[in-house]
């Protein structure tokens, strides 16, 4: 059976990198695999009043069944301030709640960070896994993603061409792939 891996991406931004690198990254997963991207861009803010069973808000509950409905997740991530967007931190807040009820759970993670600058975010790839741990994800260890001088990456139609970029981001795609396999719920 095919299996559904969503794909998060932390930045909002239209002309993200994260989601041209995102788009390329899933150009290489092997049959079988499908890439279903998750957008928590309309989440309004976690708020526990909020969560009592009346007043739920609808686009909490859709991105609960679409986390829900993949078996694992690849996490692509800017670094803000040394540590994740808030976008992203609230998306996985609205995931883990109500208390019981932890869409995330047991789900494999891959974290790719990314940056313009040369350390690849490896700030904030670090900050998401503190969550993801508490979240009872199991996640990737190596190879590790942090990509750096992103912007230098793509080309004019937002494909990554080079060789060798393109081998490292196959191994990432094919380590994911078979932690993802050993380590599903
Ligand atoms: C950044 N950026 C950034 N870069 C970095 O390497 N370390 C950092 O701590 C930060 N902090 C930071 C904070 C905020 C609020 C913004 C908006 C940006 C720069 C960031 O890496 C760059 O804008 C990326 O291009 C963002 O990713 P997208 O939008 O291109 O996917």
């Amino acid at each position: 059976m095919t299996k559904k891996i969503g794909i998060i991406v932390g930045s909002l931004r239209k002309g993200s990198y994260g989601k041209q690198i995102a788009k390329n990254f899933m150009t290489l997963l092997p049959d079988g695999y499908e890439p279903v991207v998750i957008d928590f861009s309309q989440l309004p803010l976690y708020n526990e009043d909020l969560d009592d069973g009346q007043d739920v808000p609808a686009a909490w509950t859709e991105f609960r069944n679409d986390v829900q409905a993949v078996d694992g997740i690849m996490f692509f991530t800017p670094e803000y301030n040394r540590s994740i967007p808030g976008g992203l931190k609230n998306a996985l807040d609205v995931g883990s709640r109500p208390m019981g009820h932890n869409v995330w759970d047991h789900k494999p993670a891959a974290i790719i960070s990314y940056s313009p600058g040369a350390i690849g975010g490896m700030g904030g790839n670090f900050a998401l896994r503190q969550p993801l741990v508490f979240l009872n994800m199991p996640t990737l260890q190596q190879p590790e993603a942090y990509l750096g001088h992103v912007n230098q990456m793509l080309d004019d139609d937002q494909k990554v061409s080079n060789p060798g970029t393109i081998q490292y981001f196959q191994s990432i795609v094919d380590a994911y792939v078979e932690f993802l396999d050993r380590n599903m719920a």
